[in-house]
Order: C-alpha cells, then structure tokens, then sequence
C-alpha cells in the first residue's frame, strides 16, 4: 500500500509514495524540500540525515514505508518565524561550511546532540557527529559552532 502521508516540519503532507521508496526521494523529488541532500546514497556520508521522532536517521536508507506517523524534521522546520535555529545562527557566525554540502546533515545531526545533551563535550561532539562527512574538512568550526551554542543556550536555559 502507498504512503499517502507524512508527518514533515510538523504539517501532514500528501503523498503518494511506494512504500520502500527512500524518505530522502519523497521529500525532496515529491514533496520539495530540497534542504535534505542526496550525498553517498549508501548510508555513509550523512548529507541526507533528517530526524525521525528526534533521532537523527538516513533518510537515504530509510523506505518511506517505515516511518508512519512519526513526527520527521528536516532543516526547513527548524525556522520558526523567521529566527533560525540557534544552532544555524552559530555555523553562520563561526562562518563553519565551504561548499556546505554536509551542512544539512550537519545541522540536523547537531540539533540532535544538543537535545539530548545541551552541554556535550568536546569528545562527545566528535563521537556524535562522527557518521557526518565534511568533504571540505571544516570540522573545527562545526565543533566550535556547536560549543558556542550550547554556551548560548545554557545561557538561556533553553534547548533553541
Ligand atoms: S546520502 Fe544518505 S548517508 Fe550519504
Ligand atoms: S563544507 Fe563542503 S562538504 Fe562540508
């Protein structure tokens, strides 16, 4: 039976997706949300990465099928009337990507880590980010963009 809808960014989108079809293929060729990025295809580089209930998943290795009526976050949801998350706002400051292919992925993956642990150290960053490729080799200022927004929000006592 066909997906015929997905709970994206909060809103039910129609769709009408073959069930082992990829979440990254609905999102982006059907759907529009083009901020996920097709990057290996194989699970290995993380470009793809969206959140599914929170948890940061490969939308290229996951069937439309499977992801009923979870709640999925992709980078466009994480905008809320015009103030990005802080998250964003720091890689923007820290001037973190290059060609900034992964920093979707990138970004999701680090909104994961600081929901689960807003003042992650160092290691644990690296640990967590590690399955997220950055061709560009621009690790340091994603780290440190990450650090300055657990910085911030410890400051604010919020998780945005
Ligand atoms: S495109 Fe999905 S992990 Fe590389
Ligand atoms: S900035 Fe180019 S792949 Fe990360």
């Amino acid at each position: 039976m066909n997906v015929t809808s997905l709970l994206i960014n909060g809103v039910p989108r129609s769709c009408d997706a073959a069930p082992e079809r990829t979440l990254l293929s609905v999102l982006r060729d059907d759907l529009g949300l083009t901020g996920t990025k097709y990057g290996c295809g194989e699970g290995q580089c993380g470009a793809c990465t969206v959140l599914v209930d929170g948890v940061p998943v490969r939308s290229c290795q996951t069937p439309c099928g499977t992801v009923g009526p979870q709640k999925v976050t992709t980078v466009e949801g994480l905008e809320h009337a015009g103030t990005l998350h802080a998250l964003q706002q720091a890689l923007i400051e820290v001037d973190a990507f290059q060609c900034a292919y992964c920093a979707s992925g990138m970004i999701m993956t680090g909104v994961a880590l600081l929901a689960k642990n807003p003042q992650p150290t160092e290691p644990e960053i690296v640990r967590f980010m590690d399955g997220n490729i950055c061709r560009c080799g621009t690790y340091p200022r994603i780290i440190a963009a990450i650090t300055l927004t657990a910085s911030r929000l410890a400051g604010k006592g919020g998780s945005r």
